[in-house]
């Protein structure tokens, strides 16, 4: 606790009172503070600075109040006579016992018989807080800051006269460590975005929307075109880089950045006027431009209004579009390797495009890493003629990560395009059929798959595809927290069912003054390009190994009969060959990581897995079973595993691991299917985006909040998507249970790990609008503003009866029925201004 000398605390309020004067104790101002919120925000820039200027003597919050506030009593007839004059009378009040990140209301009184010279209120106890005026007259609020224990903050009221007599007034407010602040919402099957009581849902960007200067509006009936310079469809994972006034990096920035977003796929539906056209089996050029331009990423300037309210920036230079079509570099081995090369790029270094972005990370140099998910089916490369034009090493490659096609996804190579120089539909043919891979693009496929590092505020640098992170259904890149001197770690899913966990241990130990690099890619190459890529083996008795994905290194030689690997390149393009002949464990669909930021424990999503067994369940992946009114058996709901590194340490390669909280329908079997308790306030299925408050305010520090989303379909008969938030234990909390399946003819049973059960720590929190999912998440750095995806609302329609009307439905509940669905990001906040979900 900081007290201030009080010699000095005087000093500080003749500096306070003399500085208000000029811009905030002003009758006038004063009169119209609650219409007017650019004053709030013109008084709180002040406080700041003041709060600045005064850092040696320490940070204690200061307010004076305006003249609103005081009472002149009686007749005026003695100011200023000394001893005839009464002394004023002051009061405070606090709005009570709260809880890290909430926001507090100090409400002051002070009376006189003639308008007081000054009414101060300063921070007397107490981590120091920054008072903000409320829209409530007399009243100031501020953030309740993060405590690890009950704290008390301390405040005293002075009222001085005009003869100098001073009356003063004391309140203290005690601050709890963070609890969820809200109760948990019914599931339901609205075709809007519902939020809890006391929290504002607004739509901030929609597919479609024009993000250049002169694109016109979205016309959302199947006749718009130029989606290079409009927001892509299925937008998934996003992460908001913060901007100064000036427009340069700043990491601490709350009303202007940059939402990196993907979009991962597209609703084919509503991007034609009549839907698709496939006729003769050939696709027309057009209707291909608009799909693929749709995919990809978008980066779009975000402000943050005075009153609140968020916008994008249409024109901002800042504004981009990557698509499969944007050109971009390979970094790491596997770059020019002689699998990389096609008619584009014939010494494997250049590509051109990311694809079926999913989740994302972020690095601490201020750069985005985007995951290229579901790339294998857009290839077409029949396996009845292109297999025989292969080499058995090349088709095993092939076929282990499914590029199997006839036709490829949404038939792109099909389009003749006008000019015939034009290859970028082209290069969605992998057959072979040219006379070697510099004629044909039989080795595209090797250009996807990837993590791939952009720099949002550059819109001059193309992306570079790290390949020392390996080859995959990449569905995240999430990085450990970085120490100084150590060696950092980032976490991979590969979705696809019995796939595996990976992580990324850069070879480079981490020095701090490289988070603030001027050349962010220069960065990404120090730390991206060189290191160890590790597979994860969960032991049945909640012990774990990364093993190493290193050529030469155990079975992962060119001896290896499943798959003769040539070098390192060859290892890393062929990751899940290397995995599979290192013992990783099979997951039930690995989605989403996310790291506690206190802890280091690190979180991954197991969606569900249509292809477990009960006779084919471990410890880790414990249940196979039926939902109804589905019969298919498998793990249906899901499930979310933890792992702690040994020591704590990024570097480690031994961990130990539990299950954090089955997924399950509150109405199922709670011995052998609802193992984690869950109730009609926490029920969920098919958990994939997962994510923890940032670090930079009270949802990410003591115990951080966890927000996990779901892209379910198999409690839809119950509820939409949903999102909830938690606030979960430590690896190890809980204990063994035995796990009894028996469904589909088959039985089997596995001691798995299991946390503390998560009780009323975890709440529905959100429920979005028909058949969507809810993936991406971020805040901006104090977590007031919440930043949520909202991914192919009524996906199963058709253009004539879409199977939503969301986000147009938002407003008043309704649409006009024929409206298109869209993709969106929302924005979220706590109606009183404190952070999301506390
Ligand atoms: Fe794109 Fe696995 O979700
Ligand atoms: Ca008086
Ligand atoms: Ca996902």
């Amino acid at each position: 606790m900081i007290r201030l000398n009080a010699n000095l605390w005087g000093t500080a309020m003749t500096h306070d009172t003399t500085d208000l004067a000029l811009g905030y104790d002003d009758g006038d101002i004063d009169t119209n503070r609650t219409a007017n919120p650019s004053l709030n925000e013109l008084a709180q820039a002040m406080l700041s600075r003041r709060q600045a200027m005064r850092n040696g003597a320490g940070a204690m919050a200061m307010a004076v109040f305006g003249g609103g506030l005081v009472s002149a009593c009686g007749d005026n007839s003695n100011i200023g006579r000394g001893p005839t004059d009464p002394a004023p009378t002051a009061g405070l009040t606090t709005s009570g016992t709260t809880s890290s990140g909430r926001v507090v209301t100090l409400t002051g009184t002070a009376t006189d018989n003639n308008p007081v010279s000054s009414v101060v209120v300063t921070q007397t106890g107490g981590p120091a807080v920054n008072l903000i005026p409320a829209a409530t007259p007399n009243s100031f609020t501020f953030i309740a800051p993060v405590v690890s224990a009950a704290t008390t903050l301390n405040f005293r009221l002075t009222a001085t006269d005009t003869a100098g007599q001073v009356a003063v007034a004391d309140a203290s407010v005690t601050v709890n460590p963070p609890a969820l602040g809200f109760n948990a919402i019914p599931k339901n099957l609205n075709d809007v975005v519902t939020v809890p009581t006391g929290y504002s849902v607004t739509v901030l960007s929609r597919l479609g929307d024009p993000i250049a200067a002169g694109v016109a509006a979205y016309a959302n009936d199947g006749s718009d075109t130029n989606f290079a310079q409009r927001i892509g469809d299925h937008g998934d994972a996003l992460y908001y880089y913060g901007l100064s006034a000036t427009g340069t990096r700043d990491d601490s920035s709350n009303t202007r950045g940059l939402i990196v977003q993907n979009h991962e796929n597209i609703t084919q539906a509503y991007l034609h006027i009549n839907g698709p056209t496939t006729t003769g089996g050939v696709r027309p050029e057009a209707e291909a431009i608009k799909e693929i331009e749709a995919h990809g990423l978008s980066v779009i300037e975000v402000t943050r209004a005075l009153n609140g309210g968020w916008s994008y920036v249409q024109a901002s230079n800042f504004n981009r579009r990557i698509t499969p079509n944007t050109p971009t570099v390979f970094n790491g081995p596997v770059a020019g390797a002689s699998f990389m090369q096609t008619a584009f790029s014939p010494d494997g270094t250049r590509g051109r495009g990311t694809i079926n972005n999913c989740a994302n990370g972020y690095t601490p140099w201020g750069t985005n890493l985007t995951c290229e998910e579901n790339w294998a089916g857009y290839f077409r490369r029949p396996r009845a003629t292109d297999d025989a034009l292969r080499t058995p090493a090349q088709v095993t490659s092939l076929v282990r990560y499914g590029v199997a096609s006839n036709n490829g996804n949404y038939g792109w190579s099909t389009v003749t395009p006008a000019d015939p120089a034009n290859t970028l539909f082209r290069k969605w043919d992998a057959r072979v059929s040219g006379a070697s891979a510099t004629a044909d693009f039989r080795n595209e496929p090797y250009h996807y798959g990837w993590v791939v590092e952009t720099d949002p505020y550059d819109p001059s640098q193309a992306p570079r595809k790290r390949t020392a992170l390996g080859r995959m259904n990449h569905e995240g890149c999430w990085p450990g927290n970085f120490v100084v001197g150590r060696r950092p770690a980032f976490y991979m899913g590969d979705d696809a069912q019995n796939e595996y966990l990976y992580k990324f241990v850069s070879a480079t130990p981490w020095v701090a003054a490289d988070a603030q690099a001027a050349n962010r890619l220069a960065i990404g190459d120090k730390y991206l390009d060189t290191g160890t890529l590790y597979v994860a083996i969960f032991n049945a008795d909640g012990t774990g190994q990364w093993a190493p994905l290193v050529f030469g290194t155990g079975p992962i030689t060119a001896a290896n009969t499943t798959y003769p690997f040539a070098n390192q390149a060859d290892v890393l393009a062929n990751a899940r060959l290397a995995a599979d002949v290192s013992g990783a464990t099979r997951m039930d669909r690995p989605e989403w990581t996310a790291v506690n930021p206190m802890t280091g424990e690190v979180y991954l999503t197991l969606t569900n897995n249509a292809s477990r067994r009960p006779n084919t369940v471990d410890a880790a992946n414990p249940r196979a079973y039926v939902d109804p009114p589905s019969t298919a058996v498998g793990n249906r709901n899901g499930h979310i595993i933890r792992l702690r590194e040994t020591g704590d340490n990024t570097e480690a390669t031994t961990f130990t691991w539990d299950i954090y909280v089955f997924g399950s329908g509150s109405d199922l079997d709670a011995t052998n299917i609802n193992l984690s308790g869950l109730t009609a306030d926490n029920d969920f299925s098919s958990p994939d985006g997962l994510w923890f408050g940032r670090a930079t305010n009270a949802s990410g520090q003591v115990t951080p909040l966890l927000w996990i989303q779901t892209d379910d379909g198999a409690f839809t008969d119950q509820t939409n998507n949903q999102m909830l938030a938690a606030l979960p234990g430590r690896v190890g909390d809980g204990g063994t249970r035995v796990v009894n399946n028996n469904a589909g003819g088959l039985t089997g049973s596995a001691t798995t790990r299991i946390g503390a059960a998560p009780g009323t720590q975890l709440r529905r929190f959100l429920v979005g609008p028909r058949q969507c999912e809810i993936t991406g998440i971020d805040s901006t750095p104090d977590g007031r503003t919440l930043f949520v995806g909202i991914q192919h609302p009524g996906e199963d329609g058709t253009f004539a009866a879409p199977g939503s009307n969301w986000p147009a439905t938002q407003a008043t509940g309704s649409a006009p029925a024929s409206t298109r669905p869209r993709s969106a990001v929302v924005v979220i906040t706590k109606n009183d201004g404190g952070v999301v979900g506390l």
